[in-house]
């Protein structure tokens, strides 16, 4: 499917205004439901994706189960559909950036962080209650906006459980080109491993955006994403404090305990990790 022009109508309900994102996947528009007059946003699978009926299949159920799951912290998903035969859905407009932007664009306080940490806490605990697992937590599907006035961040999980349909791509990554890319840095050993994929996935996960958030940087570093993976796999992070020896000490054995290489030896549950904060 080419492009799609501001104007054209979806299901003649959904006005589309412009392209507001990309990922491996989807391709994202803001528009208009004419319909209730509010904004949304359309996202259509990508041009090379979308004869793959798997594919398709994987697409509409991630918005089922998502849309079982009512958190404030969690994309509503309105409905889906199919326009000129290629599948697409349709969710509530986010505003803001993503935290990948944010990190780039600042360094957060202890304030930002912990409101961010809290709320990414909240919204995986609600999620994995209801089985719903992310697995592909990183910056870029995390958006954050924040209020001048009231110096509140607010944050908003999105692009749940396309974690089989992604890593697919991220082998192809792995094996067609040799740079470490973004979506890499998050992932778990066991996702490497060919391991099952859990709750205490998206924790590592989380672990490692906590890890980038505190100090600036990500737990290891590599040349190559075979180095990359190989220490992912087999050496110990580097200790936080390291780092920025002004985290305290509770914060790091946190994070340290959500990147333990081991499923059975990580922190089990983000109630727990979201119990280490005192509001
Ligand atoms: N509901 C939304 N509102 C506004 N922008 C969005 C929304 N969902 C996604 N985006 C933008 O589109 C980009 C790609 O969306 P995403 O769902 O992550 O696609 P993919 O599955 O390909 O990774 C995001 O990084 C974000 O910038
Ligand atoms: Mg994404």
């Amino acid at each position: 499917m080419a492009t799609l022009d501001p104007g054209t109508l979806i299901d003649n309900r959904y006005q589309i205004m412009s392209c507001v994102g990309q990922g491996g996947l989807g391709v994202v528009y803001g528009a208009q439901d004419i319909r209730l007059h509010r904004p949304v946003a359309v996202k259509f699978v990508r041009e090379e994706h979308q004869s793959d009926k798997q594919i398709e299949k994987q697409f509409f159920e991630e918005a089922i189960h998502t849309s079982q799951v009512n958190h404030q912290n969690i994309v509503t998903i309105h409905d889906f559909g199919h326009y000129q035969d290629h599948p697409f859905i349709v969710m509530e407009f986010l505003d803001g950036c993503t935290l990948d932007q944010l990190i780039l664009a600042h360094s957060l306080h202890d304030h930002a962080f912990q409101s961010i940490a809290c709320q990414l806490l909240e919204a995986l605990d609600t999620a994995h209650r209801n089985n719903l697992i992310h697995g592909d937590m990183q910056p870029k599907n995390i958006m954050v906006s924040h209020s001048v006035t009231t110096n509140r961040y607010w944050v908003k999980v999105f692009d749940f459980g396309l974690c089989r349909i992604l890593r697919t791509d991220l082998k192809q990554a792995v094996d067609e080109d040799n740079t470490v890319v973004g979506s890499i840095h998050y992932m778990a050993p066991e996702q490497f491993q060919g391991g099952n994929i859990d709750r205490r996935t998206d924790l590592y996960s989380i672990g490692v955006i906590f890890y980038e958030l505190l100090c600036g940087k990500l737990p290891f570093d590599a040349e190559n994403v075979h180095e990359w993976i190989e220490k992912v796999v087999f050496q110990e992070p580097v200790p936080l404090r390291q780092h920025n020896p002004d985290i305290a000490e509770d914060l790091e054995t946190l994070v340290m305990a959500m990147i333990a290489k081991n499923p059975a030896d990580r922190l089990q549950t983000a109630a727990s990790a979201r119990g280490v904060f005192v509001d």
